[in-house]
């Protein structure tokens, strides 16, 4: 009888066995996948296990404070946190193409993490949250050609330059199957049951070149967004929510004014794996809610639209 109580012992023994004595450096995005993979290990091993966050800057509001607040100061786990937002908004500056946008984030990504793990020092062992969809590394749609549609952004080439062998004890999981190994880990529900984030977050949600205003304008109008979500009780019905700051403004009018401001798109999709999905068939009455509480909260939107569009033929983030 396979439980997660169970995997969670067999798993514990594996990477026990595997890593001995020596030392594990794992990176942490801020997704559930690489925190329930670092809380595995830290009960396997303990102080053999560091942490390393790399801030690139492209985060959502509160969220690097969250990844610090719950593994250095709950779970007591040894973090290095790099706030190398200046660093990545720099290389990213006038860059919109969206591949260039995910090499540049990629290869940055690599650089901050390599010399961190150096510092570190003596570690064998790079510890990463890889799923089984993440292993099956090209995306195919039924009958046509299997083709890669984006790059995505991981550490991957990192352990063979850095000569370093890989944990990755949830390899063999499915998405929610490593939410009810987070649960039974005792991960609070706000991470186990967050919605997935990219690893070039933002960065992809701001269409064009990126600058920090665009994406405080941008965060503003997310966490509304979420909020709104969550009041109305549907965030567990979905698989991913967001919204986009589009790079085209648009006239308004507010009192006496007249406003020529952003456009803000809104995101949602049901998906099992994020292979294909459906938009989110929200209520004209939600909908109404949350544009009209972006555009009066956030300085810089004053239009706000809903994308109904499934994947294929669009994919779940614009870039
Ligand atoms: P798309 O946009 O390709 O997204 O339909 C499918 C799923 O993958 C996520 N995504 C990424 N994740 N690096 C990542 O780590 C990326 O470059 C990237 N691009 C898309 C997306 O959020 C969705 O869950």
């Amino acid at each position: 009888d396979w439980t997660m109580a169970a995997y969670r012992r067999e798993m514990i023994d594996k990477i026990r066995r595997q890593v001995g004595d020596g030392k594990v450096i794992c990176g942490l995005s801020g997704g559930v996948d690489s925190a329930v993979a670092a809380v595995l290990i830290h009960e396997a091993i303990g102080e053999q296990l560091t942490c390393v966050f790399v801030d690139h800057g492209l985060m959502r509001a509160g969220e690097a404070e969250q990844v610090v607040g719950l593994f250095r100061d709950h779970y007591n786990i040894p973090l290095v946190h790099v706030d190398a937002a200046d660093l990545f908004l720099g290389a990213l500056a006038g860059v919109s193409d969206p591949e260039t946008k995910r090499k540049t984030i990629g290869k940055l990504f690599i650089e901050v993490f390599e010399a961190e793990a150096k510092k570190v020092g003596g570690a064998e062992f790079l510890a990463q949250g890889t799923l089984y969809p993440d292993v099956i590394e090209s995306v195919s749609f039924s009958g046509g050609p299997s083709v890669t549609i984006k790059s995505h952004h991981n550490v991957g080439g990192l352990p063979e330059r850095m000569h370093m062998a890989l944990v990755e004890p949830l390899r063999e999981l499915f998405k929610d199957e490593v939410r009810a190994l987070g649960r039974e880990l005792g991960l609070p529900e706000a991470f186990v049951g967050r919605h997935p984030f990219p690893g070039p977050g933002l960065a992809i949600r701001v269409p064009g070149d990126i600058t920090r205003d665009k994406l405080d304008i941008l965060r503003k109008a997310d966490t509304i967004y979420l909020d709104e979500i969550r009041k109305a009780g549907l965030y567990d019905k979905i698989w991913q929510a967001f919204a986009v700051l589009l790079p085209v403004r648009t006239v308004g009018v507010m009192g006496d004014y007249r406003t020529y401001d952003h456009v803000c798109a809104l995101r949602a999709v049901t998906s099992v794996d994020g292979m294909t999905a459906d938009f989110f068939p929200f209520d004209m009455g939600f909908l109404g809610r949350a544009a009209t509480r972006i555009i009066n909260e956030v300085n810089g939107i004053n239009r706000v639209v809903y994308d109904v569009t499934s994947k294929p033929p669009g994919t779940i983030e614009w870039e």
